[in-house]
């Protein structure tokens, strides 16, 4: 494979729901479609477990994420699409590339420092505490995720640039010690238009603010959501303003310009907040049916995604061989004569 290789990876959390839509799927199925690029897709199921412990819902959610990534336009014949947990190189690695990270690379890292600042405003007594391994050392898996595949752009939201610019240092220390290009310089692709999805509640759309709209529900279940969306008291009749509306924000995210504005137009004239709900669940159906569709049959056969997963592995790992082999060869361990 040639061409410029775009990454990223996708925590799988939680049901995939429409923030996650427009904040992460939706900008790699775009980007899935540049022939000048080769996308690597991969849930990060092995990030995932620095906090979550239940064996049968990670599983779920990988799942999840990866049907909802193929219903909602990847497809996994142009794109790499693969678990992290599958490639084994990424842990090998994730160690090598620990044994070149000083410690205080990771003292800096935001999720570290955010879970220390939350023990010290909470008045706990260990500074460390509820900090995993896994979440200190966070941003070196991610390294790895990175530099194995020999990426050279990933895009991510805001909050994980940090994690790119420190897989971007290390592979800087690394072919710095040992005088050679062993590791591709990543750098991280920020979209700044992707605007932030208010939840039904107005504030950010997230699962852990339990404000977040699903895409595979029930449209019966989808419709009482909408209809909970928080409004003002203004009235039918009394001209409303968009840019103030959660109703709008949603809608805009899943409409094109010539419906944004016909929504924007009807809401200078005095659109009922009721009607402006059933105006964005018309819309969530137009955009969402056909794709839970597809989600629905992937998640009563998973077999199908296990051959999906079993492609990508094999793939992701040819990938992986050369940039493993020259690490190896560099540090000085495996076989001499590998081919
Ligand atoms: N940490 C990322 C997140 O929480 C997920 C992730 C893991 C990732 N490995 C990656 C993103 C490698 C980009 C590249 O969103």
């Amino acid at each position: 494979m040639a061409s410029t290789i775009v990454l990223t990876g996708i925590k799988p959390t939680g049901m995939p729901h429409v923030g996650n839509w427009v904040g992460a799927i939706r900008p790699t199925v775009e980007l899935s479609h540049r022939p000048d690029r080769q996308g690597f897709f991969f849930i990060a199921d092995y990030h995932a477990l620095t906090g979550l412990r239940d064996g049968a819902q990670l599983r779920q959610y990988s799942d999840s994420l990866a049907a909802a990534w193929i219903a909602l336009g990847l497809d996994p014949q142009r794109s790499v699409l693969y678990r992290q947990s599958d490639i084994p190189e990424v842990f090998e690695l994730a160690w090598v590339l620990a044994c070149f990270s000083p410690k205080g690379l990771m003292n800096r890292a935001h999720a570290y420092k955010a879970q220390i600042q939350k023990n010290t405003e909470e008045g706990q007594e260990d500074v460390d505490h509820d900090v995993n391994m896994g979440l200190y050392t966070y941003p070196l898996l991610m390294a790895a995720d990175i530099l194995l595949m020999g990426a050279t752009y990933v895009p991510v939201g805001r909050d994980q640039q940090q994690h790119v610019e420190i897989a971007r240092d290390l592979a800087q220390y690394f072919n710095r010690e040992y005088n050679r290009e062993i590791f591709t310089l990543p750098e991280a692709l920020i979209d700044e238009s992707t605007a932030v999805l208010p939840g039904i509640d107005g504030r950010k759309m997230s699962k852990s603010y339990n404000n977040h709209l699903p895409i595979f529900e029930s449209r019966e279940r989808i419709h009482k959501l909408v209809l909970r969306i928080a409004t003002d008291s203004s009235r039918p009749g009394d001209p409303k303003d968009p840019q103030a509306s959660t109703i709008f924000q949603i809608y805009s995210a899943l409409s094109n310009p010539d419906q944004v504005q016909t929504m924007a137009k009807a809401y200078q004239d005095g659109i009922a907040w009721k009607d402006a709900k059933e105006m964005l669940f018309q819309q969530f159906e137009n955009t969402f049916a056909a794709p839970n569709q597809r989600y629905q049959e992937f998640m009563a056969h998973p077999e199908a995604l296990d051959r999906i997963f079993s492609q990508g592995r094999d793939q992701a790992r040819q990938q992986a061989a050369p940039v493993m082999d020259r690490v190896r060869r560099a540090v000085g361990v495996g076989a001499r004569n590998r081919s």
